[in-house]
């Protein structure tokens, strides 16, 4: 049973009230907010105990970074943790996107060539639609490709895994290193037509160099756990990192893609008015930000659900529905084997995975104007121009008002007729999964693609094992398929 909500600002339906929460005193209120996010309690925890301490989704707080180096950066937001009001974050004539990609400090365009790259534009900014419908036509221009490359690249992958395993490694073969080149290798040939294997520097290190580039711009804003906590703090989220770490790997990337994926550049010049610099620095950043980040998060997570050691009930229910559908479909997976209702069990476990682990936690968005944010039942709070919000989806995704049994994994939630009609409140894109990317909207590009290609992951899996198990990020069983 779904509950009937208002949109996120609608008429009053109760008059609203003011938000509760605070920010402390100056530099003190932030920088206690900013130890508890990554220290004390951590982000889920952080925001938990918030909800709960002033009884509302809707709430004040301090978001790092802060103190003492980031200056100019107001750590101040309106936190959201419920799917009603969260849906002012899609909203672009409620919410100015303009340069809050992942919060309130923002990253410096040196990491980006000096490119302000679409994924930081604002929907009322011209430069917007054109460099997301050049986003759009890169992949509608890969489409021919993607699902053979990413196939290739998983191939090479498992191969190595296979041998690591076979040669008795302790604690199973990690797929970390794999992953990340196969992704790293199909993304580049995929998108941009560009080939690593071109370059021999680029082919080894190119994905090294992505996860240094996407480290120094996000660090400030991650708990990493690598180091003591008082280490991170002081050394890791005390002060923005400097884009000239990583210029010459960034350069090498950059030359790159000029020269090996001419023809995706020209795409950007010549339909889409943008200079031959810009059309690189985005290419770069979708695919080294967006899509090689975005999968090198969510892959592992999709992995380690299915191939947990518990989890055995479920990987023989995905097994036979797999091999069912790939008996119709010819035995090869593709885009055509995992389309909407051929493996209805793997692409729901994939949306369960995205609902209980989204990959990119936070969203932001400044209010355009005063307006009233409306969560469930229509309670109003009073948002004053300017505003930050700040969604945080592991636990807006966890709201009980919409998901029965909302902390555990079912990986059938979203089977069948009501099933279905829980995507709605399925937000990883940046937009509930019933809608559509588009040039006046901020949903992911490749809101689609991304649910092919977990699925075409999920069946390789089973077309090739008859079992398999994880521990952390490595495969601790890879049990080959015996002729039935
Ligand atoms: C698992 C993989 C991915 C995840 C989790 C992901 C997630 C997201 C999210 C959350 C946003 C919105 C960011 C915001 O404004 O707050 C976004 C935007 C975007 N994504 Fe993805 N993404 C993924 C893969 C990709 C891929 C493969 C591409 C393209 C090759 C892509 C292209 C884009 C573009 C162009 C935008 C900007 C949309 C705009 O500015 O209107 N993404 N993505």
């Amino acid at each position: 049973m779904l509950p009937s909500f208002s949109p996120a600002a609608t008429a009053a339906a109760t008059p609203p009230r003011p938000i509760p929460g605070g920010y402390g005193i100056p530099v003190l209120g932030p920088l206690r907010d900013r130890l508890d996010y990554f220290w004390f309690q951590g982000p889920e925890e952080f925001f938990r105990r918030r909800a709960a301490q002033h009884r509302s989704t809707v709430f004040r707080a301090n978001i790092p970074p802060t103190f003492p180096f980031f200056l100019g950066v107001d750590p101040r937001v309106v936190a959201i943790v419920d799917t009603a009001a969260f849906t002012a974050l899609f909203d672009n004539t409620l919410v100015d996107k303009r340069d809050c990609l992942i919060g309130p400090y923002n990253p410096s365009d040196s990491f980006t060539g000096g490119t302000r790259v679409g994924v930081y534009l604002d929907t009322e900014e011209p430069e917007h639609a054109r460099t997301k419908a050049y986003s759009m036509e890169l992949l509608r221009r890969s489409s021919r490709v993607w699902a053979p490359e990413f196939l290739n690249g998983i191939d090479t992958m498992l191969t190595a895994v296979e041998s690591d395993l076979a040669a008795g490694k302790e604690g199973g073969a990690s797929y970390l290193v794999p992953l990340q080149q196969c992704i790293f290798r199909f993304l580049c040939k995929a998108v941009t037509g560009a080939d690593p294997a071109a370059e021999s520097l680029v082919d080894r290190f190119g994905f090294y160099i992505l996860d240094v580039w996407l480290g120094l711009q996000l660090v400030p804003t991650q708990k990493v756990g690598a180091i003591p906590q008082p280490l991170e703090e002081l050394l890791l989220h005390s002060f923005p990192f400097p884009s000239i770490i990583v210029k010459p790997g960034y350069d090498i990337l950059y030359r790159f893609i000029e020269k090996h994926g001419a023809e995706a550049v020209a795409v950007g010049v010549d339909s889409h008015g943008l200079t031959v610099k810009d059309a690189v620095n985005n290419i770069l950043f979708v695919l080294g930000f967006n899509a090689f980040g975005g999968f090198s998060v969510f892959l592992p997570f999709l992995v380690l659900e299915i191939g947990k050691a518990d989890a055995g009930a479920l990987r023989a229910r995905l097994r036979a529905e797999v091999r069912a559908a790939l008996e119709e479909t010819g035995g090869e997976v593709g885009f055509a084997a995992v389309a909407k209702g051929r493996m209805p069990l793997v692409r729901s476990t994939v949306y369960e995975v995205l609902r209980t682990r989204p990959p990119v936690p936070l969203q932001f968005g400044r209010a355009r104007q005063d307006f009233v944010l409306r969560s469930h039942g229509g309670e109003g709070f009073a948002v004053a121009r300017g505003e930050m919000l700040c969604g945080y989806q592991p636990l807006a995704m966890r709201d009980p008002a919409v998901f029965d049994r909302p902390e555990e994994f079912v990986a059938d939630r979203f089977v069948g007729e009501e099933g279905e009609k829980l995507l709605s409140y399925v937000y990883w894109s940046n937009g509930p999964e019933t809608e559509d990317p588009a040039l006046g909207n901020k949903q992911c590009a490749a809101k689609d693609a991304v649910i092919a290609t977990a699925c075409m992951l999920v069946a390789e899996l089973f077309r090739r094992y008859d079992d398999f198990q994880c521990e952390g990020t490595s495969f601790t069983k890879l049990q080959k398929r015996q002729p039935s």
